[in-house]
Order: structure tokens, then C-alpha cells, then sequence
């Protein structure tokens, strides 16, 4: 194992301890050890990347990774966002929200994706994670806020972030990605993109709107007016209600 940081705070060294005494770990019991080890916000600024690039439209920080799970902290400034996204091969995995996070969920089947619940998810709160959730989540108010994220896997050969969908509504396209998932995902992330999206106004409109700011402030310009006219007349974007 390698630990990326030697500035960890003690409860995620605990945390870390436990899952990696524990061969029979599953999401259950993540989520007790996660609750049995208070995570404090406070703890973690130092480790947080609210600066990150404008491209990037969200920070994270890798910061630990062991021989089969992997850890990030997400850093939210306000605007900050993913793409949606799935995740891969993760086999259990859980997400504890340092701050407030607001949250997108999604059901999605092959190239059809639809909304199902806005929400923000309130600090303190653990949400266990498997590779077919379908979400995104980010930052639409002011303060600034964190989440701190654990990715596992069971096959000695894969890692829980190989094979992650990311749904580019604004493209019309899905891209297989390495478990990034910032909008707008350069190629470098991307393995595959396969071409086509189904899915319906409510859907469109609410992610149209979580994103503008991203291109917009990239200025793209194309990708950004593409948008800001949808956003007008939701009908320029072909879509078939359910
Ligand atoms: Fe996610």
C-alpha cells in the first residue's frame, strides 16, 4: 500500500486500519467503521484543492490508495460540479459528506438516463457506493464544502475506478473514463465514447443549468450560447419523454 500523504488526519488512519484488517469488507460494514470514526471537516482543508484548475470543475485529491481501495477528498468551491457519472468496477465504497453537498440521482439503462431526485445531502452524512449509482454532485451555493470518498474492489486484476460511464448530456455522448468524471472530461481521462443519449426535458434542463457555469467561465463560447438557448427553449434539444 502506499500512503499518498503523510498528513492524514487519525480518524481516516483508523478507518484505513480497519478496512485493511478486515478481508471480508462490504458496504455495511464501511459505513459502521466511517461512523465509528468521526471525520471532522477541519481536518481535511489542509489536504483540499478549492484552487484547482477552471478546467477541471472540481478539485480532487488522491489521498490514499491501497492495494484494493482507493481514497479521495472532493473539494466543492461554489459552481463546482461532476459530470454525471457512474462507478465502474467499484464492488463497495462508500461517501462521507464533510459539508453539505447538493446531489443529483439518476436511473440509467445502456444510453437512457433520467433524473429521479435532487437533494442536498447534509454534512455528517454517509452514503455507501457501488458501481452501478448513477449521480452527480457538486456545489451550488456559497460555502464551500468537502466529501470524502472510498472506492474498493474485489478483483486482484481491476481497480474500482476502471470503467466508469460519464454522461455528457450537452454532447449527446458517453465516455468509458478511469473514474474522473469532471465535466467536460478531456481525453486524457477517456478511454471510449459512444455516441447517442435518450432521456427527457426535466432531465436536460436541470443539468443544463448545473453546468452553464462551467463553460462559461472556460469560456466555450460554442458549448456555452448551446446551452443558454436550450436552457430558453428546451425543445432545441431533441429528447423523448417517457
Ligand atoms: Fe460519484
Amino acid at each position: 500500500m502506499v500512503s499518498i500523504s503523510n498528513k492524514l488526519p487519525a480518524s481516516l488512519v483508523r478507518i484505513i486500519d480497519g478496512i485493511e484488517k478486515d478481508d471480508l469488507i462490504d458496504n455495511d460494514k464501511l459505513v459502521e467503521l466511517i461512523k465509528q470514526n468521526e471525520l471532522n471537516e477541519e481536518d481535511f482543508l489542509p489536504l483540499s484543492e478549492f484552487g484547482h484548475s477552471a478546467d477541471e470543475s472540481y478539485g480532487r485529491t488522491l489521498v490514499y490508495e491501497g492495494i484494493n481501495f482507493s481514497i479521495y477528498l472532493m473539494s466543492w468551491a461554489q459552481g463546482d460540479f461532476t459530470a454525471i457519472h457512474s462507478h465502474g468496477q467499484c464492488d463497495w465504497g462508500a461517501v462521507y459528506f464533510l459539508g453539505d453537498v447538493d446531489h443529483r440521482l439518476y436511473k440509467a439503462s445502456e444510453n437512457r438516463i433520467e433524473l429521479v431526485q435532487k437533494a442536498v445531502v447534509p454534512k455528517g452524512t454517509t452514503v455507501p457506493v457501488k458501481g452501478n449509482l448513477v449521480h452527480a454532485m457538486g456545489n451550488l451555493h456559497e460555502n464551500p464544502s468537502m466529501s470524502l470518498h472510498i472506492y474498493g474492489w474485489e478483483k486482484s486484476e481491476s481497480n474500482a475506478n476502471d470503467n466508469a460511464f460519464v454522461y455528457e448530456l450537452e454532447k449527446k455522448q458517453i465516455r468509458v473514463t478511469n473514474g474522473s468524471a469532471f465535466i467536460n472530461i478531456s481525453d486524457e481521462f477517456c478511454r471510449e465514447t459512444e455516441k447517442g443519449i435518450v432521456t427527457n426535458t426535466d432531465t436536460v434542463k436541470d443539468y443544463f443549468e448545473i453546468i452553464h457555469p462551467y463553460y462559461k467561465k472556460n469560456k466555450i463560447n460554442l458549448m456555452d450560447n448551446y446551452i443558454a438557448e436550450v436552457l430558453k427553449q428546451p425543445e432545441l434539444y431533441e429528447v423523448e419523454n417517457q
